[in-house]
Formats: C-alpha cells, structure tokens, sequence
C-alpha cells in the first residue's frame, strides 16, 4: 500500500515583527491590549511591497526541500494554497517551479480555500501520491495578507500577518497521512469574504477582507471540533493517541475552546497566532515547522491539524509525523 509522509517542513517569515504598538504608532486606532485579550495576537510580520506570495513560499520550500534531503527536480507535483496570488494567471505554483529551477514539467496549480487552503491542499496532495500518479508534492500555504486588509479597519487589520509554510510529502511504505475530511458551505459566504473582482481593468465590488467576527467565531470551533472527531473516527484514534493539535492560527480564544472542548490539554496545543497573527493558509505550515524545529514534534508523533475559512470551508488531516 502507498502511504503519502511528510519527509520535509519549511517556513519563512518576511521582515521584522509588527507589535501591536508599533501598529498604534503607525496611527491605527487600537491597543496592545486590546488586541491581547481578544486575540492573543502580540506582532505579525508584514512583507514590503513588492515581495510576494511565490517569493515566501519560494524560501519556505528551500527550507522544507534541503529538511527532506531531496533536489528540487525531485517534486513532480506542486500545490500552492494561496488566496493572494502574485497574478491573476500564471499560477503562483507555477511560479514557483519557475524560481526553484524544476524543469522537469510536474503538475503545479494553486487551490483556493482560504484559511483552510493548507488542509485542502496536503489532502489533494496526499490522494495524487496514494494513487500512485506521483512521487513527491511540494504543499505550501503562502499569503500576503497585508495586501487584502482595510487598514482603516481596525476590526480586521490588526489580526492578520504575512508568510509561508511548506512541506514535501513523499510515497512511502510507511504511514503517514492516516485520515482527512474536506468541507465546505458556501451559504455562509458573507461573514468572511474580499467581495470585489477585476474587471476590464478596474476593480469592481471592494477589494478588502470583510468579517462579522462574532460569526465567525461560533462557526469556527462548531466546525473545527466536528471535523477533528470525523478525522479520529476514520483513522480509529481517540483524542488521548493524539500527541500534538495544530489549528488553524485565527484566535487563540478559537484555539483553546477548540482544544477545550476535544479534551486535549494545553500544552499538546501547538499555537504560534501570538507571534505571526492570522497568515490564513500559511499558518498551519507556520505552526508545524516551528514545532519540528524547535524539538517538540518528533518522527512518530501523531499530528492533528485542521482548518476553517471563508467560503465556509473546513478540514482536517491526522498524520503520523
Ligand atoms: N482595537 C480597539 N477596539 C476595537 C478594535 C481594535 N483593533 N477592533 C474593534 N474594536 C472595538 C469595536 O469598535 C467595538 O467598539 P464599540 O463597542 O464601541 O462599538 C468593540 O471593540 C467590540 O467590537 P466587536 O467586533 O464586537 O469585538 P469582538 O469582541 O467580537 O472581537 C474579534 C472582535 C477579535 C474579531 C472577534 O470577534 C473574533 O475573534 N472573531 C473571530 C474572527 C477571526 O478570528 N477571524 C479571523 C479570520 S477567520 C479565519 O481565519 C477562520
């Protein structure tokens, strides 16, 4: 049987953090504690202008490439999750393989489930390995935020960060991905949305992110509890064989309820929001390679991750690391 394992983690963060201070002395009208209490968000690190989503994700694949031990010509398949694409087309995946020199013409393609973009794309990517039609996947999560905020809106702006998160999943004879479950309801579009398009050159509708957070808020543990359980029930694990929760990074108030509710303590919570605010699909990746690297996950490890977005979408991946 083929198995689709994480050979490899990466991440990269642009520039220096932004604290919440030094957003109220850019003339955001907040304050480092209201920020804290209602989010646990301490800084976010914001790109400059002209780096992008593929330049992130460019430095978070070397990084998740050289931790596999394997070339870059090695991938033959590449999904970038992604909802601030470099272009309308190429594909920043596209542009990906591009900047990392792989010529060797994989499949590359971005998928757009926002927040939970990162759970969709490892669980398309893993269904590509265990059919057998590919060997290696690049799966990345990458956003410049910065760019789709209102920065006049100080519900919004101050909870959000830029960077990219990568992994390399390999065919093995070892496990590996043991379960996942993707879910979306598109009735319930308009609590989280960027509603404007291009259109003959100009911006039409409103190019910035909109949110009724409380909403949001309900919707989102609802979700990521339900879809951790189908996860665990699939794959036959309970709650106690899981050794490590890596949430989507939104909330820390999300992520505790979250962890609260499924009964896992504290410290099995892997939460990185405080230090790079909401990077939508990059902040799994983010939360992931931190941990790999900083000692606390180990090969054999039992990881479960999940996500919730706009759209709404949800899912969830349990993994044996
Ligand atoms: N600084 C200071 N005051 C603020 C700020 C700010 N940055 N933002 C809003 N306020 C004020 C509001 O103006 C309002 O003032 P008023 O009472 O005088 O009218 C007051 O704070 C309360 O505003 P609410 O929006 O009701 O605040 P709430 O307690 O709901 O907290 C928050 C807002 C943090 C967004 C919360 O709803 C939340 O965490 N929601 C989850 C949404 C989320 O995490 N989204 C991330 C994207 S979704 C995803 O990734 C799945």
């Amino acid at each position: 049987m083929i198995h689709a394992r994480v050979a490899g983690t990466g991440s990269f963060l642009p520039g220096n953090p932004v604290t919440n201070n030094d957003l109220v002395a850019r003339g955001i009208d907040t304050s480092d504690e209201w920020v804290v209490e209602r989010t646990g968000i301490h800084q976010r690190h914001l790109a400059a202008p002209e780096v992008t989503s593929s330049e992130l994700a460019y430095e978070a694949s070397l990084r998740a490439i050289a931790a596999a031990g394997i070339e870059p010509s090695d991938i033959d398949l590449i999904i970038v999750a992604t909802s601030t694409p470099d272009y309308i087309f190429p594909s920043t995946a596209a542009l990906l393989q591009a900047r990392l020199g792989i010529t060797n013409g994989g499949a590359a393609f971005d998928l757009q489930a926002v927040c939970t973009g990162f759970a969709y794309a490892l669980a398309t990517a893993e269904k590509f390995i265990r059919s057998g039609s590919h060997k290696r996947a690049l799966v990345v999560g990458a956003e410049v935020f910065s760019r789709i905020l209102d920065w006049n809106d100080r519900g919004t702006c101050v909870l959000f960060g830029d960077g990219a998160g990568a992994v390399v999943l390999e065919a093995s004879d070892k496990p590996g991905i043991l379960a996942t479950a993707l879910h979306a309801d598109g009735s319930h579009n308009p609590i989280l949305s960027v509603p404007g398009q291009i259109n003959r050159g100009e911006v039409v509708g409103d190019p910035f992110l909109r949110m009724d957070g409380q909403a949001v808020f309900k919707f989102a543990v609802k979700v990521l509890v339900d879809v951790a359980r189908e996860v665990m029930a699939e794959a036959g694990v309970g709650i106690g064989d899981v050794d490590w929760l890596i949430p989507h990074q939104a909330n820390i108030r999300i992520i505790q309820a979250t962890g609260k509710r499924l009964g896992v303590p504290v410290e099995k919570v892997i939460a990185t929001v405080g230090q790079h605010g909401n990077t939508s699909a990059a902040s799994i990746p983010l939360a992931l390679d931190l941990a790999v690297r900083d000692g606390r996950i180990q090969r054999g490890h039992r990881i479960l991750l999940e996500g919730v977005g706009g759209g709404f979408t949800w899912g969830a991946a349990l993994l044996e690391f």
